[in-house]
């Protein structure tokens, strides 16, 4: 076993850190504060190949592997939650989808204009009565003599939905199927029928745009159909795979900027007369923060690893989410303890960390949809 990273790894890694230092981090406050999104932020890491790292260049992406992906994602967390949401949709959610099940015009249209950082991408799948029940979707395409697919319903909790050009869309496209009824549709957003509802004020990312969207009679192409007809449940869920190894990342970087925030204070601050990084109580928890940090660390990792082997790796994704969003809180909430009334002061980002953090619990699968999913792959048993 090898735990050193290529060349080209560090490389991007070196790039992503450079942007987060230098552009993102200090705007943090500023986009937490008025929510506004960070469009020139965006547009810088998509011109460094960071909106398509998993994508071959021939269709304008980085060409780099899974690892690379975490590295640079950590890095970018790290600078700003919000920022890692945005880059992790367009990544996982929307490219790697398309890469995968897309066909050739797909490739070459909606993964070159989000990887280049021309435009950003959204995956919508959720709706206001199904979160973690993808399968009770009540939004329905239905199938003209044309070919073509009249679409109505709404989506809910879209990130980037207020900037999205292009959307990776669920739809059922026969309800007796269940799970086998649903299609997922190449979205223009420019396109008649399709309507941006509320933006959701949020605890955490709030720089992140998230919002409803609604179909009325938007009618899709046949072309537009993502992989076949009646395999949407299915792209979604290896979609969110890949997706969950996105978010264990960001959840590792969020954790390591209060993890690193943490270190500094408890070697200045003085309390007692001594350092209160020299106390057992303070040592405990810092200690703590470290393994569960490297262990987050290390099994998204293995599962970015698997993922670049081209094997299934849903369990080894799960199992990256679960413990890098858990230990993400934990953290968090420990730096928030340790720095005591700076902790809880909006002078200092440690609050702002905490609530971020948060989310990574929440989407793309809460922690009990990832527990479930563990136990389903553990003991054989549904
Ligand atoms: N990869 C490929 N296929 C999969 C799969 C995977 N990871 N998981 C399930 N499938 C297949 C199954 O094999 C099964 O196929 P067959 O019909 O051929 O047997 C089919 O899909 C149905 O699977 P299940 O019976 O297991 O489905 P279920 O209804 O029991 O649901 C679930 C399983 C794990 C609970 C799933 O619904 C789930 O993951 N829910 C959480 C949804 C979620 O993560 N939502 C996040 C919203 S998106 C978001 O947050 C994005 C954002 O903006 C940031």
């Amino acid at each position: 076993m090898d735990f050193s990273f290529t060349e080209e790894q560090l490389m991007l890694q070196d790039v992503a850190r450079r942007i987060a230092q230098e552009k993102i981090a200090p705007s943090a406050e500023h986009h937490d504060r008025t929510g506004e999104f960070p469009l020139e932020n965006i547009r810088l890491l998509g011109e460094n190949g960071l909106m398509g790292i998993e994508v071959p260049a021939e269709y304008g992406g980085a060409g780099m592997d899974p690892i690379a992906y975490v590295l640079a994602m950590v890095e970018v967390a790290a600078g700003d939650a919000a920022h890692s949401t945005i880059m992790s949709v367009n990544n996982s959610l929307f490219c790697n989808g398309i890469l995968t099940h897309g066909s050739e015009a797909q490739k070459q249209t909606y993964v070159r204009a989000i990887a280049e950082g021309e435009a950003i991408g959204a995956f919508a799948l959720t709706e206001p009565q199904s979160g973690s029940d993808a399968t009770a979707m009540r939004c329905r395409a239905v199938k003209q003599a044309d070919g073509t697919f009249v679409i109505n319903g709404k989506k809910s909790w879209i990130t980037s939905g207020p900037v999205a050009k292009y959307i990776v869309l669920f739809a059922m496209t026969d309800p007796d199927q269940g799970a086998r009824g649903i299609t997922a549709f190449m979205i223009d957003t420019d396109k008649p029928g399709f309507h941006r509802g509320k933006t959701e004020p949020k605890l955490g990312i709030r720089a992140s745009a998230t919002c409803e969207i609604e179909f009325q009679d938007y009618v899709a192409a046949a072309d537009d159909v993502v992989g076949k007809e009646g395999e949407g449940f299915k792209i979604a869920m290896g979609v969110l795979d890949a997706g969950r190894i996105g978010i264990a990342s960001q959840a590792i970087g969020i954790a390591r900027a209060a993890y690193e925030a943490t270190l500094e204070y408890v070697r200045d601050r003085k309390a007692f007369g001594a350092a209160i990084g020299t106390f057992q109580m303070t040592q405990a928890k810092i200690a703590d923060m470290k393994c569960k940090l490297d262990a987050a660390l290390l099994l998204t990792l293995r599962a970015a690893w698997v993922k670049g082997q081209g094997k299934r790796f849903s369990n080894e994704a799960a199992i990256a989410k679960l413990t890098a969003s858990e230990a993400a809180m934990w953290i968090t909430h420990q730096a928030v303890q340790i720095h005591g009334g700076m902790g809880y002061s909006k002078e200092m980002p440690l609050e702002r960390y905490f609530r971020d953090a948060k989310i990574t619990e929440i989407y793309e699968g809460t922690s009990e949809i990832q527990r479930l999913v563990i136990a389903r792959n553990e003991t054989g048993l549904r």
